[in-house]
């Protein structure tokens, strides 16, 4: 496994490759992350991972200085799963002042947006950045962010890239908790409640699955159990699962969509229904 950190280093080792898949992240790497690196080797002789915190898709308020890098274990972690670790100075990705972005569709605005305004158009730019440096064949994102994966998917479709975008199930851990760089930040009895969000997303398949058509109210009964047991929603909803426009009783594949804050951890979890 080669660890780069320049363009021009990156193409020279990927300019002779068949097929490229690529992973990319912001590094603090766990079993989420790695889950889509093995599943790359499926679709690549070459696979190659990005590690890089992106300052363009944090808000001013947001974790940007505190985001965990620890770019020598994630190299560690990576050893006999990857070919290419990209791990490039933010110079390189952004060699003077970002005036051009990628402009998401308006699904970015809602969900995560709602709270997050400009974080899509990061995530959109430093991708197609990204994209464009790899030349990767194929491209794994996880169905944990699953509103980053529709607006990658859109992106990709729309912008006519020749890449193709593959879909990696959320990694959880034992009590339903999807893993996350963030959950570090969890206090031990935060900890112990952290796995509610997902709970609360099981309770709305099975109150769906039996037959509940009153969506809105069942998203709302989820905000309400969490805010009394002391989280912070920003959002439950219940969204069309390929066009992420609000959900119709009739829709055939849903997502249960939710965003909390425990203390001070913002956490994201969603669940397919149907
Ligand atoms: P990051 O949060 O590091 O996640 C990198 C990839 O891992 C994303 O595709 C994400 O959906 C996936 N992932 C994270 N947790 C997962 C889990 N528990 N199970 C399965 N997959 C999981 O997402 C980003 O970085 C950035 O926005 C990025 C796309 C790299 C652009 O900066």
């Amino acid at each position: 496994m080669e660890t780069l950190s320049t363009a021009p280093a990156l193409r020279e080792r990927l300019w002779n490759e068949a097929r490229v898949a690529f992973v990319p992240t912001m590094g603090n790497l766990h079993d989420g992350h790695l889950d889509l690196v093995r599943q790359a080797r499926q679709h690549g002789s070459c696979v190659a991972v990005s590690i890089f915190v992106n300052p363009l898709q944090f808000g001013p308020s947001e974790d940007f200085a505190a985001y965990p890098r620890t770019l020598a274990d994630d190299c560690r972690k990576l050893e006999g799963l990857a070919d290419v670790v990209f791990a490039p100075a933010a110079a390189e990705l952004y060699p003077e002042t970002q005036t051009i972005f990628v402009e998401p569709p308006p699904i970015a605005g809602e969900l995560c947006g709602a709270t997050r305004p400009t974080h899509f158009r990061g995530v959109a730019t430093v991708v197609l950045k990204l994209f464009n440096l790899v030349q990767a064949d194929t491209a794994l994102f996880g169905k944990k962010d699953y509103q980053q994966l529709h607006v990658i998917r859109a992106m990709a479709r729309q912008l006519n890239l020749p890449v193709e975008i593959v879909a990696g199930e959320t990694v959880r851990a034992a009590d339903g908790l999807a893993l996350s760089s963030r959950n570090a930040y969890l206090s031990e009895t935060e900890r112990g409640e952290a796995a509610m969000l997902y709970r609360e997303l099981q309770r709305i398949r099975q109150e769906i699955a039996a037959g509940g058509c009153d969506l809105a109210a069942i998203a709302d009964e989820a905000r309400m159990r969490l805010e009394s047991r002391g989280w912070r929603v920003d959002y439950v909803s219940l969204r069309n699962a390929a066009t992420l426009a609000p959900a119709l009783a009739d829709d055939e594949k849903k997502v249960a969509l939710a965003a909390a804050w425990l203390g001070k951890t913002r956490l994201i979890d969603n669940l397919e229904i149907g």
